[in-house]
């Protein structure tokens, strides 16, 4: 399968006043798509660092990231921040919904972004909380609805714009095992449907049962 995208000896050094952390250690990583991994290591193994560079939010101290085999780093701040737009989605920990916005405006958000017309994007946003099972929701906000709710929605809003590959930093984290367990059922739901490559990290074993890949970091070294 088409490989969506690869890291090429990604290094990440932090530089803070009294240390220097690398936190990543030339990383080789190839995603392709429809695939649906995890990354898994310990605390501080460099897991949100490698998301983090994947989804173009930070940049290497060396090595490339290339989306089908273009290097972004060759673009300029608007035209990456358009791309990061299109054709990635986060789900973090904590859901980062903005509370002043309904369910439904918040999964609108990415699509007036790209430019969509207001009245296609409800549409389109209005259709995916139904198939996230949230259609019953559209006008509350992120404050009144669950844990797993909110989950789900800041899923709907990661996927909207069709993203080619969904980078998921410990996305049930917060969750019980039950909700866990529905949570990830419907990403891999939706990676079937759409065949969106999905990168989720995460501590949590649990979550191995519903993966094609897992890839394991250590102190910075992808293992496998
Ligand atoms: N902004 C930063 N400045 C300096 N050091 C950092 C910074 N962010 C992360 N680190 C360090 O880099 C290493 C990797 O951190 P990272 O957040 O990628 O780990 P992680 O695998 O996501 O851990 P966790 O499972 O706890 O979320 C850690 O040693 C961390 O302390
Ligand atoms: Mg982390």
């Amino acid at each position: 399968m088409e490989i969506i995208v690869e890291t090429v000896n990604l290094w990440k050094v932090y530089e803070t006043e009294t240390d220097k952390v690398k936190a990543l250690k030339g990383v080789n990583l190839k995603l392709r798509k429809g695939e649906f991994s995890l990354l898994m290591g310990a605390s501080g193994s460099g897991k949100s660092t490698l998301l983090h560079l994947l989804g173009t939010l930070d940049k290497p101290t060396e090595g490339k990231v290339l989306y089908k085999g273009k290097d972004l780093s060759l673009l300029n701040s608007k035209k990456l921040a358009t791309f990061r737009n299109k054709k990635i989605g986060f789900v973090f920990q904590f859901h980062y919904l903005i509370n002043e916005l309904t369910i439904l405006e918040n999964v609108m958000v990415p699509l007036l972004l790209a430019g969509e017309k207001k009245s296609e994007a409800k549409k389109k946003a209005t259709e995916l909380l139904q198939i996230i099972g949230l259609g019953y929701r559209l006008s509350h906000r992120p404050f009144e609805i669950s844990g797993g709710e909110k989950q789900r929605a800041a899923i709907a809003r990661a996927l909207i714009n069709s993203p080619e590959i969904v980078l998921a930093d410990e996305p049930t984290g917060n969750l019980d095992t039950e909700t866990t367990a529905s949570v990830l059922s419907l990403m891999r739901e939706l990676n079937k449907k759409f065949g969106t490559t999905f990168l989720i990290a995460t501590h949590n074993k649990d979550l191995e049962k519903f993966a094609d890949n897992i890839y394991f970091i250590k102190d910075g070294i992808l293992l496998n």
